[in-house]
Protein backbone atom coordinates (compact mmCIF):
# COMPACT_ATOMS: atom_id res chain seq x y z
CA UNK A 1 0.00 0.00 0.00
CA UNK A 2 0.95 3.03 -1.41
CA UNK A 3 2.40 5.73 1.51
CA UNK A 4 2.08 9.50 0.74
CA UNK A 5 4.21 12.14 0.94
CA UNK A 6 7.31 9.03 1.90
CA UNK A 7 9.99 9.10 -0.10
CA UNK A 8 10.28 5.51 -2.28
CA UNK A 9 13.24 3.63 -3.10
CA UNK A 10 13.98 1.33 -5.74
CA UNK A 11 16.54 -1.21 -4.29
CA UNK A 12 18.29 -3.97 -6.62
CA UNK A 13 20.01 -6.57 -5.18
CA UNK A 14 22.55 -8.78 -7.79
CA UNK A 15 25.95 -9.79 -5.74
CA UNK A 16 25.12 -13.42 -5.95
CA UNK A 17 22.48 -15.74 -7.54
CA UNK A 18 19.48 -13.97 -6.72
CA UNK A 19 17.96 -11.25 -9.03
CA UNK A 20 15.99 -9.43 -6.43
CA UNK A 21 14.37 -5.81 -6.75
CA UNK A 22 11.98 -4.06 -3.92
CA UNK A 23 10.30 -0.64 -3.45
CA UNK A 24 10.79 0.39 0.19
CA UNK A 25 9.41 4.08 2.12
CA UNK A 26 11.00 6.60 4.08
CA UNK A 27 9.44 4.18 6.99
CA UNK A 28 10.24 1.15 6.03
CA UNK A 29 6.70 -0.14 4.54
CA UNK A 30 7.78 -2.83 1.50
CA UNK A 31 5.59 -1.56 -1.35
CA UNK A 32 6.66 -4.67 -3.62
CA UNK A 33 9.34 -7.00 -3.84
CA UNK A 34 9.94 -9.79 -6.29
CA UNK A 35 13.33 -12.17 -5.57
CA UNK A 36 14.07 -14.68 -8.61
CA UNK A 37 16.08 -17.40 -7.21
CA UNK A 38 18.57 -18.78 -9.08
CA UNK A 39 19.08 -21.84 -7.44
CA UNK A 40 18.03 -24.75 -9.89
CA UNK A 41 20.49 -23.55 -12.23
CA UNK A 42 23.39 -24.28 -9.80
CA UNK A 43 22.28 -27.25 -8.06
CA UNK A 44 23.80 -30.00 -10.40
CA UNK A 45 27.46 -27.79 -9.74
CA UNK A 46 26.51 -27.74 -5.62
CA UNK A 47 27.70 -24.28 -5.74
CA UNK A 48 27.03 -21.08 -7.69
CA UNK A 49 29.16 -21.21 -11.52
CA UNK A 50 29.72 -17.29 -11.36
CA UNK A 51 29.53 -17.27 -14.99
CA UNK A 52 25.91 -18.75 -14.71
CA UNK A 53 25.04 -16.23 -12.23
CA UNK A 54 25.94 -13.58 -14.49
CA UNK A 55 24.01 -14.87 -17.57
CA UNK A 56 21.16 -15.31 -15.71
CA UNK A 57 20.87 -11.71 -14.08
CA UNK A 58 21.16 -10.13 -17.75
CA UNK A 59 18.18 -12.15 -18.23
CA UNK A 60 16.14 -11.08 -15.12
CA UNK A 61 17.18 -7.91 -14.10
CA UNK A 62 15.01 -5.91 -16.17
CA UNK A 63 12.01 -8.04 -15.80
CA UNK A 64 12.39 -8.40 -11.97
CA UNK A 65 12.52 -4.58 -12.18
CA UNK A 66 9.16 -4.23 -13.94
CA UNK A 67 7.48 -6.63 -11.84
CA UNK A 68 8.38 -5.28 -8.72
CA UNK A 69 7.36 -1.63 -9.49
CA UNK A 70 3.54 -3.48 -10.92
CA UNK A 71 3.35 -5.11 -7.45
CA UNK A 72 3.89 -1.81 -6.11
CA UNK A 73 1.44 -0.36 -8.51
CA UNK A 74 4.12 2.06 -9.21
CA UNK A 75 5.83 3.99 -12.22
CA UNK A 76 9.92 4.98 -12.41
CA UNK A 77 8.53 8.65 -12.08
CA UNK A 78 6.98 7.85 -8.72
CA UNK A 79 10.41 6.64 -6.75
CA UNK A 80 12.64 9.14 -5.35
CA UNK A 81 15.92 7.34 -5.64
CA UNK A 82 17.75 4.39 -6.59
CA UNK A 83 19.75 2.25 -4.93
CA UNK A 84 21.75 -0.99 -5.43
CA UNK A 85 24.45 -3.49 -3.88
CA UNK A 86 27.84 -2.75 -5.09
CA UNK A 87 29.64 -4.62 -2.70
CA UNK A 88 30.92 -7.48 -2.09
CA UNK A 89 29.93 -10.14 -4.37
CA UNK A 90 30.65 -12.01 -7.85
CA UNK A 91 31.95 -9.59 -10.15
CA UNK A 92 29.62 -10.29 -13.09
CA UNK A 93 26.69 -10.54 -10.82
CA UNK A 94 27.72 -7.02 -9.47
CA UNK A 95 27.87 -5.57 -12.46
CA UNK A 96 24.44 -6.60 -13.81
CA UNK A 97 22.60 -4.40 -10.83
CA UNK A 98 24.86 -1.52 -11.18
CA UNK A 99 24.78 -1.00 -14.66
CA UNK A 100 21.04 -1.42 -14.18
CA UNK A 101 20.98 0.97 -11.67
CA UNK A 102 22.76 3.80 -13.31
CA UNK A 103 21.01 3.61 -16.36
CA UNK A 104 17.88 4.04 -14.21
CA UNK A 105 19.02 6.82 -12.47
CA UNK A 106 20.19 8.66 -15.39
CA UNK A 107 17.23 8.05 -17.92
CA UNK A 108 15.33 9.27 -14.49
CA UNK A 109 17.34 12.05 -13.32
CA UNK A 110 17.55 10.11 -9.90
CA UNK A 111 20.00 10.00 -6.98
CA UNK A 112 22.02 7.01 -6.79
CA UNK A 113 22.77 4.74 -3.79
CA UNK A 114 25.10 2.33 -3.29
CA UNK A 115 24.58 -0.88 -0.47
CA UNK A 116 27.10 -2.97 1.36
CA UNK A 117 25.33 -5.88 1.16
CA UNK A 118 27.15 -7.31 4.61
CA UNK A 119 25.61 -4.67 6.26
CA UNK A 120 22.13 -4.88 4.42
CA UNK A 121 21.94 -8.38 5.86
CA UNK A 122 22.44 -7.03 9.28
CA UNK A 123 20.01 -4.17 8.38
CA UNK A 124 17.02 -6.88 7.75
CA UNK A 125 17.07 -6.97 12.10
CA UNK A 126 15.29 -3.44 12.10
CA UNK A 127 12.78 -4.09 8.91
CA UNK A 128 10.28 -5.48 11.47
CA UNK A 129 11.53 -4.30 14.84
CA UNK A 130 9.74 -1.19 16.17
CA UNK A 131 12.59 -0.20 18.50
CA UNK A 132 16.36 1.03 17.59
CA UNK A 133 18.49 -2.23 16.79
CA UNK A 134 21.37 -0.16 16.68
CA UNK A 135 24.01 0.13 18.54
CA UNK A 136 24.58 -3.22 18.16
CA UNK A 137 27.19 -6.12 17.60
CA UNK A 138 26.14 -7.36 14.01
CA UNK A 139 26.76 -10.71 12.58
CA UNK A 140 26.58 -12.41 9.05
CA UNK A 141 26.42 -15.44 8.86
CA UNK A 142 25.82 -16.46 5.42
CA UNK A 143 26.95 -18.48 2.26
CA UNK A 144 30.40 -16.51 1.59
CA UNK A 145 30.64 -14.30 5.16
CA UNK A 146 30.82 -15.28 9.00
CA UNK A 147 32.07 -12.05 10.53
CA UNK A 148 31.35 -9.71 13.23
CA UNK A 149 30.90 -6.00 13.58
CA UNK A 150 30.86 -3.15 15.99
CA UNK A 151 28.36 -0.89 15.21
CA UNK A 152 27.91 2.57 16.23
CA UNK A 153 24.62 2.73 13.99
CA UNK A 154 23.27 1.38 10.39
CA UNK A 155 25.99 3.32 8.52
CA UNK A 156 29.04 2.90 10.92
CA UNK A 157 30.70 0.20 11.53
CA UNK A 158 33.81 -1.70 13.09
CA UNK A 159 35.64 -5.43 11.75
CA UNK A 160 35.85 -6.92 14.75
CA UNK A 161 36.70 -10.69 13.56
CA UNK A 162 35.13 -13.18 10.77
CA UNK A 163 36.45 -16.53 9.30
CA UNK A 164 40.11 -17.11 8.08
CA UNK A 165 38.57 -19.98 5.64
CA UNK A 166 34.94 -20.85 4.69
CA UNK A 167 31.89 -19.26 5.81
CA UNK A 168 29.54 -21.26 7.68
CA UNK A 169 26.86 -21.14 4.51
CA UNK A 170 29.35 -22.84 2.48
CA UNK A 171 30.74 -25.20 5.30
CA UNK A 172 26.46 -26.41 5.03
CA UNK A 173 26.96 -26.77 1.60
CA UNK A 174 29.71 -28.49 1.27
CA UNK A 175 28.76 -30.89 3.98
CA UNK A 176 25.55 -31.46 2.59
CA UNK A 177 27.76 -32.37 -1.00
CA UNK A 178 29.62 -35.03 0.66
CA UNK A 179 26.33 -36.61 2.54
CA UNK A 180 24.54 -36.35 -1.03
CA UNK A 181 21.84 -33.99 0.13
CA UNK A 182 20.50 -31.14 -2.54
CA UNK A 183 21.91 -27.79 -2.75
CA UNK A 184 22.12 -25.22 -0.69
CA UNK A 185 22.76 -27.54 1.76
CA UNK A 186 22.04 -25.79 4.87
CA UNK A 187 18.14 -26.25 4.74
CA UNK A 188 18.63 -30.18 4.22
CA UNK A 189 21.97 -30.71 6.70
CA UNK A 190 19.45 -28.45 9.43
CA UNK A 191 16.47 -31.05 8.43
CA UNK A 192 18.82 -33.90 8.65
CA UNK A 193 20.03 -32.96 12.06
CA UNK A 194 16.80 -33.33 13.34
CA UNK A 195 16.74 -36.76 13.67
CA UNK A 196 20.49 -37.13 14.61
CA UNK A 197 22.60 -37.08 17.86
CA UNK A 198 24.81 -34.16 18.04
CA UNK A 199 27.31 -36.26 20.18
CA UNK A 200 27.39 -38.76 18.02
CA UNK A 201 30.46 -37.20 16.50
CA UNK A 202 32.96 -35.28 18.21
CA UNK A 203 33.95 -32.52 15.73
CA UNK A 204 36.21 -30.02 15.95
CA UNK A 205 35.51 -26.46 17.11
CA UNK A 206 38.36 -24.19 15.75
CA UNK A 207 39.67 -20.91 18.17
CA UNK A 208 36.17 -21.77 20.77
CA UNK A 209 38.41 -21.37 23.47
CA UNK A 210 41.14 -18.42 21.55
CA UNK A 211 40.74 -14.56 22.70
CA UNK A 212 40.12 -13.62 19.15
CA UNK A 213 36.89 -12.85 17.35
CA UNK A 214 37.83 -15.16 14.36
CA UNK A 215 36.58 -18.63 12.92
CA UNK A 216 37.69 -21.27 11.02
CA UNK A 217 35.39 -24.28 9.38
CA UNK A 218 38.12 -26.07 6.84
CA UNK A 219 39.04 -28.19 9.25
CA UNK A 220 35.81 -28.75 10.44
CA UNK A 221 34.60 -29.95 7.14
CA UNK A 222 37.71 -32.06 6.70
CA UNK A 223 36.72 -33.49 9.66
CA UNK A 224 33.63 -34.58 8.70
CA UNK A 225 34.91 -35.80 5.18
CA UNK A 226 36.86 -38.22 7.45
CA UNK A 227 34.03 -39.35 9.68
CA UNK A 228 31.60 -40.03 6.23
CA UNK A 229 34.51 -41.58 4.29
CA UNK A 230 37.50 -42.51 6.03
CA UNK A 231 41.13 -41.20 3.94
CA UNK A 232 42.04 -42.10 0.82
CA UNK A 233 40.34 -41.37 -2.75
CA UNK A 234 36.43 -41.50 -2.72
CA UNK A 235 33.77 -40.63 -4.70
CA UNK A 236 31.33 -39.30 -2.78
CA UNK A 237 28.37 -39.84 -5.35
CA UNK A 238 28.78 -44.01 -4.96
CA UNK A 239 29.49 -43.62 -1.54
CA UNK A 240 26.38 -45.83 0.56
CA UNK A 241 25.79 -43.88 3.95
CA UNK A 242 23.19 -44.92 6.10
CA UNK A 243 19.97 -42.49 6.95
CA UNK A 244 20.92 -42.78 10.57
CA UNK A 245 24.47 -41.92 9.82
CA UNK A 246 23.73 -38.95 7.77
CA UNK A 247 21.20 -37.85 10.20
CA UNK A 248 24.12 -38.08 13.30
CA UNK A 249 27.23 -36.38 10.95
CA UNK A 250 24.56 -33.43 9.76
CA UNK A 251 23.18 -33.07 13.98
CA UNK A 252 27.03 -33.22 15.03
CA UNK A 253 28.47 -30.78 12.11
CA UNK A 254 25.65 -28.21 12.90
CA UNK A 255 26.24 -28.43 16.48
CA UNK A 256 30.35 -27.64 16.28
CA UNK A 257 29.01 -24.90 13.92
CA UNK A 258 26.61 -23.76 16.20
CA UNK A 259 28.73 -23.74 19.14
CA UNK A 260 31.21 -21.55 17.77
CA UNK A 261 28.71 -18.90 16.62
CA UNK A 262 27.49 -18.67 19.86
CA UNK A 263 30.68 -18.30 21.70
CA UNK A 264 32.15 -15.48 19.55
CA UNK A 265 28.49 -13.63 19.20
CA UNK A 266 28.35 -13.48 23.11
CA UNK A 267 32.53 -12.57 23.60
CA UNK A 268 31.87 -9.77 21.13
CA UNK A 269 29.59 -8.23 23.32
CA UNK A 270 31.96 -8.39 26.61
CA UNK A 271 34.67 -6.75 24.34
CA UNK A 272 32.99 -4.36 22.85
CA UNK A 273 30.38 -3.66 25.83
CA UNK A 274 27.32 -3.48 23.86
CA UNK A 275 24.08 -5.22 25.05
CA UNK A 276 22.72 -6.23 21.53
CA UNK A 277 22.99 -8.40 19.06
CA UNK A 278 21.73 -8.59 15.64
CA UNK A 279 22.11 -11.58 13.27
CA UNK A 280 21.39 -11.74 9.26
CA UNK A 281 22.54 -13.96 6.53
CA UNK A 282 21.03 -17.30 5.14
CA UNK A 283 22.41 -19.68 8.05
CA UNK A 284 20.62 -17.25 10.36
CA UNK A 285 17.41 -19.19 9.65
CA UNK A 286 18.88 -22.61 10.89
CA UNK A 287 16.56 -22.84 13.68
CA UNK A 288 18.57 -24.78 16.30
CA UNK A 289 21.23 -21.68 15.66
CA UNK A 290 18.35 -19.37 16.80
CA UNK A 291 17.54 -21.47 19.51
CA UNK A 292 20.85 -21.79 20.90
CA UNK A 293 21.92 -18.22 20.47
CA UNK A 294 18.35 -16.96 22.06
CA UNK A 295 18.86 -18.83 25.36
CA UNK A 296 22.89 -18.00 25.31
CA UNK A 297 21.20 -13.79 25.22
CA UNK A 298 18.85 -14.80 27.78
CA UNK A 299 21.75 -16.04 29.88
CA UNK A 300 23.88 -12.93 29.84
CA UNK A 301 20.94 -10.20 29.63
CA UNK A 302 21.53 -8.73 25.69
CA UNK A 303 18.99 -8.20 23.42
CA UNK A 304 18.91 -10.59 20.75
CA UNK A 305 17.28 -9.60 16.95
CA UNK A 306 17.44 -12.10 14.01
CA UNK A 307 16.48 -11.17 10.56
CA UNK A 308 12.93 -12.22 9.72
CA UNK A 309 13.47 -15.95 8.23
CA UNK A 310 11.66 -14.05 5.16
CA UNK A 311 14.94 -12.04 4.39
CA UNK A 312 17.78 -14.49 6.14
CA UNK A 313 19.03 -15.07 2.24
CA UNK A 314 19.53 -12.87 -0.42
CA UNK A 315 16.47 -10.73 -0.98
CA UNK A 316 16.23 -6.79 -2.00
CA UNK A 317 13.71 -5.47 1.32
CA UNK A 318 17.13 -5.63 3.33
CA UNK A 319 18.33 -3.11 1.14
CA UNK A 320 16.21 -0.86 2.96
CA UNK A 321 19.53 0.40 4.67
CA UNK A 322 19.26 2.63 1.69
CA UNK A 323 17.03 4.76 3.75
CA UNK A 324 19.94 5.73 5.98
CA UNK A 325 22.37 6.58 3.49
CA UNK A 326 19.16 9.33 1.58
CA UNK A 327 18.81 10.92 5.16
CA UNK A 328 22.21 11.18 5.40
CA UNK A 329 22.59 12.29 1.76
CA UNK A 330 24.88 10.07 0.85
CA UNK A 331 24.88 9.79 -2.94
CA UNK A 332 27.11 8.05 -5.33
CA UNK A 333 28.33 9.55 -8.74
CA UNK A 334 27.15 7.79 -12.15
CA UNK A 335 31.35 6.52 -11.63
CA UNK A 336 29.99 3.91 -9.31
CA UNK A 337 32.21 0.79 -9.70
CA UNK A 338 31.63 -2.59 -7.83
CA UNK A 339 33.72 -3.83 -5.46
CA UNK A 340 33.79 -7.51 -5.45
CA UNK A 341 36.38 -8.65 -3.13
CA UNK A 342 35.76 -9.69 0.34
CA UNK A 343 35.99 -6.47 2.60
CA UNK A 344 35.99 -6.17 6.02
CA UNK A 345 34.93 -2.17 6.64
N1 LIG B 1 18.38 -23.42 7.67
C1 LIG B 1 19.64 -23.19 7.32
N2 LIG B 1 20.66 -23.68 8.07
C2 LIG B 1 21.94 -23.46 7.74
N3 LIG B 1 22.32 -22.78 6.64
C3 LIG B 1 21.36 -22.27 5.85
C4 LIG B 1 19.97 -22.45 6.14
N4 LIG B 1 19.25 -21.85 5.15
C5 LIG B 1 20.16 -21.33 4.28
N5 LIG B 1 21.42 -21.58 4.68
C6 LIG B 1 22.68 -21.25 4.01
O1 LIG B 1 22.70 -19.87 3.76
C7 LIG B 1 23.54 -19.62 2.62
C8 LIG B 1 22.87 -18.61 1.73
O2 LIG B 1 22.74 -17.43 2.45
P1 LIG B 1 22.91 -16.01 1.76
O3 LIG B 1 21.95 -15.93 0.61
O4 LIG B 1 22.79 -14.98 2.80
O5 LIG B 1 24.41 -16.13 1.28
P2 LIG B 1 25.12 -15.44 0.06
O6 LIG B 1 24.36 -14.23 -0.30
O7 LIG B 1 25.37 -16.47 -0.95
O8 LIG B 1 26.51 -15.00 0.69
P3 LIG B 1 26.97 -13.51 1.11
O9 LIG B 1 25.79 -12.84 1.73
O10 LIG B 1 28.08 -13.75 2.05
O11 LIG B 1 27.37 -12.86 -0.15
C9 LIG B 1 23.77 -20.96 1.94
O12 LIG B 1 25.09 -21.36 2.20
C10 LIG B 1 22.76 -21.89 2.64
O13 LIG B 1 23.19 -23.23 2.72
MG1 LIG C 1 23.93 -12.65 0.99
Amino acid sequence: METPNKFKILCIESTCDETAAAVITENREVLGSVVASQDDLHEQFNGVVPEIAARAHVQRIIPVIDQTLKNAELQLNDLDAIAVCNTPGLSGSLLVGVVAAKSLALACGLPLIAINHLHAHVYACQLESTEPVFPCVGMIVSGGHTHLYQYQNALTAQYLGGTIDDAAGEAFDKVASMLGLPYPGGPAVSQKAANGDPKAFDFPRSFIHDKNLDFSFSGLKTAVRYAIAGPGEVDFKTLEISEQKICDVSASFQQAVVDCLVKKAIAATKQTGLKTICVGGGVAANSSFREQLRQACDQNQLTLHIAPLKYCTDNAVMGAIAIERYKAGLFESLELDIQPGLIRH
